[in-house]
Protein backbone atom coordinates (compact mmCIF):
# COMPACT_ATOMS: atom_id res chain seq x y z
CA UNK A 1 0.00 0.00 0.00
CA UNK A 2 2.74 2.26 0.70
CA UNK A 3 4.49 1.89 -2.90
CA UNK A 4 1.33 2.59 -4.34
CA UNK A 5 1.41 5.58 -2.11
CA UNK A 6 4.67 6.98 -2.85
CA UNK A 7 3.85 6.55 -6.92
CA UNK A 8 0.75 8.42 -6.42
CA UNK A 9 2.65 11.26 -5.58
CA UNK A 10 5.52 10.80 -7.39
CA UNK A 11 3.05 11.79 -10.27
CA UNK A 12 2.08 15.12 -8.52
CA UNK A 13 4.47 18.35 -9.14
CA UNK A 14 2.06 20.99 -7.28
CA UNK A 15 1.92 19.54 -3.96
CA UNK A 16 0.83 21.54 -1.34
CA UNK A 17 2.78 23.17 0.84
CA UNK A 18 3.22 24.71 4.56
CA UNK A 19 4.13 28.47 4.39
CA UNK A 20 7.66 28.83 6.10
CA UNK A 21 6.55 31.26 8.11
CA UNK A 22 4.37 28.32 10.15
CA UNK A 23 7.17 26.39 10.25
CA UNK A 24 8.81 28.84 11.79
CA UNK A 25 5.90 29.96 14.62
CA UNK A 26 5.41 26.73 15.42
CA UNK A 27 9.68 25.61 16.34
CA UNK A 28 9.44 29.10 18.14
CA UNK A 29 6.03 28.41 20.32
CA UNK A 30 7.01 25.44 21.30
CA UNK A 31 10.15 27.02 22.89
CA UNK A 32 8.46 28.63 25.96
CA UNK A 33 11.57 30.92 26.84
CA UNK A 34 10.50 32.32 24.01
CA UNK A 35 10.37 36.28 24.30
CA UNK A 36 6.13 37.10 23.47
CA UNK A 37 7.37 40.24 21.23
CA UNK A 38 9.67 38.06 18.57
CA UNK A 39 6.98 35.59 18.54
CA UNK A 40 4.39 38.72 17.60
CA UNK A 41 6.64 40.20 15.34
CA UNK A 42 7.12 36.97 13.32
CA UNK A 43 3.64 36.54 13.11
CA UNK A 44 2.86 40.32 12.31
CA UNK A 45 4.92 39.64 9.13
CA UNK A 46 2.58 37.67 7.72
CA UNK A 47 -0.63 39.89 7.78
CA UNK A 48 -3.10 37.21 6.63
CA UNK A 49 -1.76 35.23 9.99
CA UNK A 50 -1.67 38.51 12.21
CA UNK A 51 -5.51 39.16 11.02
CA UNK A 52 -6.63 35.64 11.75
CA UNK A 53 -5.04 35.72 14.96
CA UNK A 54 -6.70 38.93 16.02
CA UNK A 55 -10.39 38.12 14.52
CA UNK A 56 -9.64 34.35 16.28
CA UNK A 57 -8.97 35.56 19.64
CA UNK A 58 -12.21 37.92 19.61
CA UNK A 59 -14.49 35.59 18.17
CA UNK A 60 -16.93 33.93 20.59
CA UNK A 61 -15.27 30.77 20.68
CA UNK A 62 -12.44 32.77 23.35
CA UNK A 63 -15.25 34.94 25.08
CA UNK A 64 -12.73 37.37 25.77
CA UNK A 65 -14.17 40.58 27.89
CA UNK A 66 -12.77 43.50 25.87
CA UNK A 67 -11.87 43.58 22.52
CA UNK A 68 -8.44 42.53 21.65
CA UNK A 69 -6.78 44.32 18.81
CA UNK A 70 -2.97 43.63 19.13
CA UNK A 71 -0.94 40.28 18.25
CA UNK A 72 1.23 40.50 21.79
CA UNK A 73 -2.23 41.17 23.72
CA UNK A 74 -3.44 37.91 21.69
CA UNK A 75 -0.61 35.66 22.98
CA UNK A 76 -0.67 36.69 26.40
CA UNK A 77 -4.61 35.99 26.46
CA UNK A 78 -4.49 33.16 23.90
CA UNK A 79 -1.14 31.08 25.16
CA UNK A 80 1.10 30.11 23.33
CA UNK A 81 -0.24 26.00 23.08
CA UNK A 82 -3.44 27.84 21.53
CA UNK A 83 -1.91 29.87 19.29
CA UNK A 84 0.37 27.03 17.26
CA UNK A 85 -3.30 25.23 17.47
CA UNK A 86 -5.25 27.54 15.84
CA UNK A 87 -1.87 28.50 13.30
CA UNK A 88 -2.07 25.27 12.12
CA UNK A 89 -5.22 24.09 11.56
CA UNK A 90 -5.94 27.79 9.74
CA UNK A 91 -3.40 26.76 7.75
CA UNK A 92 -4.43 23.41 6.90
CA UNK A 93 -8.00 24.85 5.85
CA UNK A 94 -6.25 27.41 3.83
CA UNK A 95 -3.96 24.96 1.96
CA UNK A 96 -7.02 22.67 0.67
CA UNK A 97 -9.66 25.60 0.66
CA UNK A 98 -8.86 26.04 -3.20
CA UNK A 99 -8.69 22.26 -3.87
CA UNK A 100 -11.62 21.13 -5.82
CA UNK A 101 -13.41 17.77 -3.90
CA UNK A 102 -15.29 15.28 -4.87
CA UNK A 103 -16.91 15.56 -1.55
CA UNK A 104 -18.04 17.90 1.24
CA UNK A 105 -14.91 20.22 2.24
CA UNK A 106 -17.21 21.39 5.68
CA UNK A 107 -18.33 18.12 6.42
CA UNK A 108 -14.55 16.81 6.14
CA UNK A 109 -13.34 19.95 8.40
CA UNK A 110 -16.29 19.23 10.84
CA UNK A 111 -15.51 15.79 11.31
CA UNK A 112 -11.75 16.63 11.31
CA UNK A 113 -12.68 19.28 14.30
CA UNK A 114 -14.58 16.89 16.11
CA UNK A 115 -12.21 14.26 15.70
CA UNK A 116 -9.62 16.92 17.26
CA UNK A 117 -11.74 17.69 20.02
CA UNK A 118 -13.09 14.36 21.34
CA UNK A 119 -9.19 13.35 21.15
CA UNK A 120 -8.36 16.19 23.47
CA UNK A 121 -11.54 15.05 25.60
CA UNK A 122 -10.12 11.67 25.63
CA UNK A 123 -6.67 12.85 26.47
CA UNK A 124 -8.00 14.29 29.16
CA UNK A 125 -9.87 11.35 30.82
CA UNK A 126 -7.01 9.06 30.41
CA UNK A 127 -4.39 11.66 31.56
CA UNK A 128 -2.16 11.71 28.35
CA UNK A 129 0.58 14.33 29.11
CA UNK A 130 0.26 16.36 25.50
CA UNK A 131 -3.70 17.22 25.49
CA UNK A 132 -3.15 19.95 22.55
CA UNK A 133 -0.96 17.46 20.49
CA UNK A 134 -3.89 15.38 21.02
CA UNK A 135 -5.86 17.59 19.27
CA UNK A 136 -3.59 18.56 16.60
CA UNK A 137 -2.72 15.31 15.32
CA UNK A 138 -7.03 14.71 15.73
CA UNK A 139 -7.79 18.00 13.41
CA UNK A 140 -5.36 16.21 10.97
CA UNK A 141 -5.30 12.16 10.67
CA UNK A 142 -7.51 12.15 7.61
CA UNK A 143 -5.35 14.51 5.63
CA UNK A 144 -4.55 11.78 2.91
CA UNK A 145 -8.24 12.11 2.14
CA UNK A 146 -8.32 15.61 0.80
CA UNK A 147 -5.39 14.46 -1.34
CA UNK A 148 -6.72 11.69 -2.91
CA UNK A 149 -10.41 13.61 -3.47
CA UNK A 150 -8.36 15.95 -5.12
CA UNK A 151 -5.74 14.52 -6.86
CA UNK A 152 -7.62 11.92 -8.24
CA UNK A 153 -11.17 13.40 -7.96
CA UNK A 154 -13.41 11.45 -10.42
CA UNK A 155 -12.09 8.07 -9.34
CA UNK A 156 -12.27 8.84 -6.04
CA UNK A 157 -16.18 10.90 -6.67
CA UNK A 158 -17.38 7.41 -7.82
CA UNK A 159 -15.96 5.44 -5.22
CA UNK A 160 -17.87 7.54 -2.62
CA UNK A 161 -20.87 7.47 -5.06
CA UNK A 162 -20.41 3.60 -5.01
CA UNK A 163 -20.47 2.56 -1.49
CA UNK A 164 -23.21 5.43 -0.55
CA UNK A 165 -25.72 3.11 1.29
CA UNK A 166 -23.74 0.21 1.86
CA UNK A 167 -21.63 -0.76 5.00
CA UNK A 168 -18.65 -0.60 2.86
CA UNK A 169 -15.74 2.05 4.90
CA UNK A 170 -13.75 4.98 2.67
CA UNK A 171 -10.46 3.22 3.97
CA UNK A 172 -12.08 -0.57 2.61
CA UNK A 173 -13.23 0.72 -0.81
CA UNK A 174 -10.07 3.12 -0.81
CA UNK A 175 -8.00 -0.17 -0.92
CA UNK A 176 -10.18 -1.85 -3.40
CA UNK A 177 -9.80 1.25 -5.75
CA UNK A 178 -6.79 2.87 -5.34
CA UNK A 179 -4.44 -0.11 -3.85
CA UNK A 180 -3.69 2.17 -1.16
CA UNK A 181 -6.06 4.43 1.57
CA UNK A 182 -5.48 7.79 3.00
CA UNK A 183 -3.62 6.57 5.75
CA UNK A 184 -0.49 5.80 3.64
CA UNK A 185 -1.08 8.58 1.29
CA UNK A 186 -1.25 10.60 4.39
CA UNK A 187 1.50 9.63 5.96
CA UNK A 188 3.78 10.32 2.67
CA UNK A 189 2.07 14.49 2.70
CA UNK A 190 3.05 14.38 6.47
CA UNK A 191 6.58 13.20 5.98
CA UNK A 192 6.86 15.75 3.33
CA UNK A 193 5.71 18.29 5.73
CA UNK A 194 8.30 16.89 8.15
CA UNK A 195 6.21 16.39 10.94
CA UNK A 196 7.32 14.66 14.22
CA UNK A 197 7.47 10.71 14.09
CA UNK A 198 4.32 10.45 16.48
CA UNK A 199 2.08 12.58 14.41
CA UNK A 200 3.33 10.60 11.03
CA UNK A 201 2.46 7.12 13.42
CA UNK A 202 -1.41 8.36 14.01
CA UNK A 203 -2.03 9.40 10.44
CA UNK A 204 -0.44 6.28 9.13
CA UNK A 205 -2.02 3.49 11.78
CA UNK A 206 -5.43 5.57 12.95
CA UNK A 207 -7.26 2.46 11.16
CA UNK A 208 -4.50 -0.26 12.43
CA UNK A 209 -3.86 0.98 15.83
CA UNK A 210 -2.34 -2.51 16.09
CA UNK A 211 0.55 -1.20 14.28
CA UNK A 212 1.32 1.96 15.84
CA UNK A 213 4.47 1.77 17.61
CA UNK A 214 5.72 5.36 18.33
CA UNK A 215 3.01 6.66 20.73
CA UNK A 216 0.63 3.46 20.92
CA UNK A 217 -1.83 5.76 23.54
CA UNK A 218 -2.16 8.86 20.78
CA UNK A 219 -2.98 6.65 18.27
CA UNK A 220 -5.46 4.65 20.78
CA UNK A 221 -6.79 8.23 21.60
CA UNK A 222 -7.24 9.44 17.95
CA UNK A 223 -8.48 5.70 16.65
CA UNK A 224 -11.42 5.84 19.12
CA UNK A 225 -12.24 9.44 18.80
CA UNK A 226 -12.75 9.09 15.26
CA UNK A 227 -14.55 6.13 15.49
CA UNK A 228 -16.78 7.98 18.38
CA UNK A 229 -17.66 10.39 15.39
CA UNK A 230 -17.93 8.15 12.69
CA UNK A 231 -20.59 5.90 14.65
CA UNK A 232 -22.18 8.58 16.49
CA UNK A 233 -21.68 11.91 14.87
CA UNK A 234 -20.70 12.77 11.40
CA UNK A 235 -21.76 9.22 9.68
CA UNK A 236 -22.65 10.11 6.18
CA UNK A 237 -21.01 10.32 2.96
CA UNK A 238 -17.86 10.44 3.69
CA UNK A 239 -17.09 7.51 5.92
CA UNK A 240 -19.30 5.09 7.83
CA UNK A 241 -18.49 2.57 11.16
CA UNK A 242 -20.96 1.21 13.45
CA UNK A 243 -18.98 -1.36 15.26
CA UNK A 244 -15.58 -1.74 16.20
CA UNK A 245 -12.89 -3.58 14.49
CA UNK A 246 -9.94 -4.88 15.00
CA UNK A 247 -8.65 -1.21 15.14
CA UNK A 248 -10.89 0.05 17.63
CA UNK A 249 -10.37 -3.37 19.97
CA UNK A 250 -6.91 -2.84 20.17
CA UNK A 251 -7.21 0.89 20.67
CA UNK A 252 -9.96 0.56 23.56
CA UNK A 253 -7.10 -2.45 24.77
CA UNK A 254 -4.06 0.06 25.17
CA UNK A 255 -6.32 2.80 26.47
CA UNK A 256 -7.17 0.66 29.54
CA UNK A 257 -3.57 -0.78 29.53
CA UNK A 258 -2.21 3.00 29.71
CA UNK A 259 -4.09 5.09 31.34
CA UNK A 260 -3.66 7.03 34.07
CA UNK A 261 -6.85 7.63 35.94
CA UNK A 262 -9.49 5.27 36.07
CA UNK A 263 -12.27 5.12 33.03
CA UNK A 264 -15.14 3.05 32.61
CA UNK A 265 -15.03 -0.78 32.05
CA UNK A 266 -16.36 -1.16 28.45
CA UNK A 267 -15.52 0.10 24.95
CA UNK A 268 -19.81 1.09 25.20
CA UNK A 269 -19.97 2.43 28.47
CA UNK A 270 -17.20 4.57 27.61
CA UNK A 271 -18.23 5.86 24.32
CA UNK A 272 -21.69 6.73 25.72
CA UNK A 273 -19.91 9.03 28.68
CA UNK A 274 -18.04 10.54 25.64
CA UNK A 275 -21.62 11.21 24.06
CA UNK A 276 -22.64 13.26 27.38
CA UNK A 277 -19.98 15.90 26.50
CA UNK A 278 -20.53 15.81 23.06
CA UNK A 279 -22.95 18.86 23.09
CA UNK A 280 -20.41 20.86 24.15
CA UNK A 281 -18.04 19.68 21.61
CA UNK A 282 -19.96 20.42 18.74
CA UNK A 283 -20.56 23.80 20.10
CA UNK A 284 -17.17 24.27 20.37
CA UNK A 285 -16.48 23.09 16.96
CA UNK A 286 -19.30 25.01 15.08
CA UNK A 287 -17.42 28.30 16.74
CA UNK A 288 -13.64 27.38 16.35
CA UNK A 289 -15.07 26.23 12.14
CA UNK A 290 -16.43 29.52 11.92
CA UNK A 291 -14.48 31.76 13.22
CA UNK A 292 -11.25 30.26 11.02
CA UNK A 293 -13.78 29.58 7.84
CA UNK A 294 -15.18 32.72 7.23
FE1 LIG B 1 -9.34 7.88 8.45
FE1 LIG C 1 -11.61 10.18 10.29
Amino acid sequence: MMIKARKLFKEISDLPTIPAIVSKVISLLDNHDADPDDIADMILSDQVLAARVIRVVNSPLYRSSSEISSVKRALLYLGFKSVREMILTSYFIEGFKQKEQPFDIKTFWMHSFSVGAISRRIATMVGYEDVEKAYLVGIIHDIGKVFLGHYCREEYGRMLAGINNTSYTTYEAEYEFFGTTHSEVGLCLAQRWNFPASYCDVISYHHASEMATEDPLLTAIVSLADFFCLSHVTAGSLAQASIPGMSEENAWKVLKQLSKKPIAPGLESFLSDMFDTYEDVSREVDLLFNSLIT
